[in-house]
C-alpha cells in the first residue's frame, strides 16, 4: 500500500501535530531511559539517536509504517535477487559482492553461479592489485571515471589514507573539464603511470573524453605499451576491448553505479590498501548486511535511520540533512552520500510511474568538522530552518600529534550539545533556541572494515526510506535529459546553428562562440 494511504501515515500525521511542542531538553529530563532506548550498536558503528526529534512512540508508529508498506518483504526481495529495479528490469545485488565464498551454502540456488563469478573476478582483480603494488615502476595510478565510478573509490582511498601503500600516488579524474586532467597529467610520466578507465557502461561522455585524451597523451609522450598502462573496469567488456584495452575486470548489470565500489570499480582501493584490506572492507559491509537482514526492526540501525529520515522529511518538514564527518580522511563522504541519497531517492513518481504527493529525498550536504563550524554552522544554530545534522566521529586517531584528537572530538560532542541545549536565556543576537536535532555516529577506529560497515549502513538506510516511499531507488532517469541536450548543444557550439532555441539558450550560445 502506498505509504500515505496507510493507517500508520495518518497516525503519524496526528502524532506530528502533538509533536510541535517537543523539546529535547525536556525529553531527557522526563525520560531516564531515553539515551538507552535511542542508542544503537551495529557492526563497527555506535549510533546515538537520542538528540533527535523522536521518541519511543514515534518509533513505534514508524515501525507500523514500515510494516504496512512492506519494508521487510522489499528488503527480502532484494536479498533474494528479485528484479526490484523494475524500470530497468534488473536485480539489485551489490550485497552479493560482499558475501564470502562460504555463503554459497546459504544463498539461493539461482545465485550460486553469480557468487562464483563474483569471487573469480574478485580473486583476479586482487591478484592484479597486488601485482601493481609490487611493481615499483608504477608510481601513479589515475582513475578516470565519474559518479559511482569515481566517488566511491575516491572516498575510500582518501578515507583509508593511513593504509595506503607507500610509493604510489592515486589520482581521480572525473570532470570533462580538461583543466582537471591537464593538472594531473602535467606531473606524470607515461612509463610510471597506470590509467584505470572506470565506467559501468563504457559510454559516459566525460569518462570516454578523458580516456581518449589520456591515451593520446600517453602515446604523444612516447608511451609504448598500452596493454601494460591501461586497464578497464566495466560491465561493457566489448567496448573496452574496442578501445584497445587488454586488461579488463568486469562486473554485472545488477550492480548500480553508486553501489559499485565493492566490485571491480573498487580496484584503485584494492591497489591502495592491498588485497587483505579490500577483503576487510567487504567483510565490514557484509557484517552490516547481516545486521540489516536479521536484527529485529526496532534494533536495526539502517531501519531506524531510514525511518527517521521519513519522519523528518514527511512529518516534521525538514528538507535537508547535513553530514559532518569529524575526520579529515572522511572529507569525500558528504559528496559520496549526496549521490547515494539524491540519485537513489530523488524521484517524483512511485515505482509504477505514478506521481507522488509527498516529499522524497532530502538535500544532502556537508563538510568535515571542525571546518564547517567556521562556515555554515551559524545557520544550523541560529537560522530559521531546522537542519538535522549527522556527526561521524572516530574514537582513535592514527597520528601521534598531541591534543589534536581530543580537541576534535570535544568539538564534535560540544556541537551536538550546543545544538540541543542552545542558549535560551540570552536575548537578541545571543539567543540560541536549542532543540536542534542531531545524530552521532561513532566508529572505534577508521579501518577498511569499519568504513565498509559505515557505507553499507548508509546504503541500507537509503533503501529503507526509498522502500517506504514506494520508489525505485535503483534507477536514475533524471540524469538522461541533460546528456541528450548536451550532445545537441555541443553540435550547435561547433556549427553555430541556433535555430529553434529559446532566447536565453541562443544568447548563451552566441556569447560562448563570440
Ligand atoms: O549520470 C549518472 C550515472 O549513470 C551514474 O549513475 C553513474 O554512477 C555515472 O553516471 C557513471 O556511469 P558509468 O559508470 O557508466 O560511466
Amino acid at each position: 500500500m502506498r505509504c500515505d494511504q496507510t493507517p500508520a501515515w495518518r497516525a503519524l500525521q496526528a502524532h506530528a501535530n502533538n509533536f510541535q511542542g517537543f523539546d529535547l531538553r525536556e525529553a531527557f529530563r522526563s525520560d531516564a531511559q531515553r539515551l538507552a532506548a535511542l542508542s544503537q550498536t551495529a557492526p563497527h558503528v555506535f549510533a546515538d539517536l537520542s538528540k533527535n526529534h523522536t521518541d519511543a512512540a514515534t518509533e513505534a508508529l514508524l515501525l507500523a509504517l514500515a510494516e504496512q508498506t512492506g519494508l521487510v518483504q522489499h528488503r527480502d526481495a532484494m536479498f533474494r535477487g528479485e528484479p526490484i529495479n523494475n524500470t530497468e528490469g534488473r536485480a539489485v545485488m551489490h550485497w552479493l559482492l560482499r558475501q564470502p565464498p562460504s555463503a554459497a551454502r546459504t544463498v539461493r540456488a539461482e545465485l550460486v553461479e553469480a557468487l562464483a563469478q563474483v569471487h573469480t573476478t574478485l580473486d583476479a582483480m586482487l591478484a592484479y592489485a597486488e601485482q601493481i603494488r609490487a611493481d615499483a615502476q608504477i608510481t601513479d595510478v589515475v582513475n578516470i571515471g565519474i559518479g559511482g565510478s569515481d566517488l566511491g573509490p575516491q572516498m575510500a582511498v582518501r578515507a583509508l589514507q593511513d593504509f595506503v601503500v607507500p610509493g604510489k600516488r592515486f589520482h581521480f579524474v572525473s570532470n570533462v573539464d580538461g583543466h582537471e586532467l591537464a593538472a594531473v597529467l602535467q606531473d606524470l610520466r607515461p612509463e610510471n603511470t597506470l590509467f584505470l578507465i572506470a565506467s559501468k557502461t563504457f559510454t559516459t561522455l566525460e569518462t570516454m573524453t578523458n580516456a581518449r585524451s589520456a591515451l593520446a597523451w600517453f602515446k604523444a609522450q612516447g608511451g609504448l605499451d598500452v596493454g601494460r598502462h591501461f586497464a578497464a573496469l566495466t560491465t561493457n567488456v566489448a567496448a573496452a576491448a574496442e578501445f584497445g584495452i587488454e586488461t579488463t575486470f568486469g562486473f554485472w548489470d545488477w550492480v548500480g553505479g553508486r553501489y559499485s565500489m565493492w566490485s571491480a570499480i573498487g580496484l584503485p582501493v584494492a591497489m591502495a590498501i592491498g588485497a587483505a584490506g579490500f577483503r576487510q572492507l567487504l567483510a565490514g559491509a557484509h557484517a552490516m548486511d547481516q545486521h540489516f537482514q536479521s536484527a529485529p526492526l526496532a534494533q536495526n540501525l539502517p531501519v531506524r535511520l531510514g525511518l527517521l529520515d521519513v519522519w523528518y522529511r514527511n512529518f516534521l518538514g525538514y528538507t535537508s540533512r547535513s553530514i559532518a564527518p569529524y575526520h579529515s580522511a572522511l572529507r569525500r563522504v558528504p559528496a559520496y552520500l549526496q549521490q547515494l541519497e539524491m540519485e537513489s531517492n530523488g524521484k517524483r513518481v512511485d515505482r509504477h510511474g505514478q506521481p507522488l504527493p509527498y516529499g522524497t529525498s532530502p538535500v544532502l550536504w556537508g563538510e568535515p568538522g571542525t571546518n564547517g563550524q567556521h562556515a555554515y554552522f551559524q545557520m544550523l544554530h541560529q537560522g530559521t530552518d531546522v537542519v538535522p545534522l549527522e556527526f561521524i566521529a572516530v574514537k582513535k586517531p592514527t597520528h601521534r600529534l598531541k591534543d589534536h584528537h581530543e580537541l576534535l572530538l570535544a568539538n564534535a560532542i560540544a556541537q551536538a550539545q550546543a545544538l540541543m541545549l542552545g542558549q535560551p536565556d540570552e536575548g537578541g543576537h545571543k539567543h540560541f533556541t536549542g532543540n536542534r536535532p542531531s545524530t552521532f555516529l561513532l566508529l572505534d577506529e577508521l579501518t577498511p572494515a569499519s568504513l565498509g560497515a559505515l557505507i553499507a549502513l548508509q546504503e541500507h538506510r537509503v533503501f529503507v526510506s526509498g522502500a517506504v516511499w514506494g520508489i525505485n531507488s535503483f534507477d536514475q532517469w533524471g540524469v538522461e535529459l541533460g546528456k541528450v541536450l548536451a550532445r545537441d548543444i555541443h553540435a550547435r557550439i561547433v556549427s553555430g546553428d541556433a535555430a529553434g532555441l529559446d532566447a536565453s539558450t541562443a544568447a548563451l550560445l552566441a556569447r560562448v562562440r563570440d
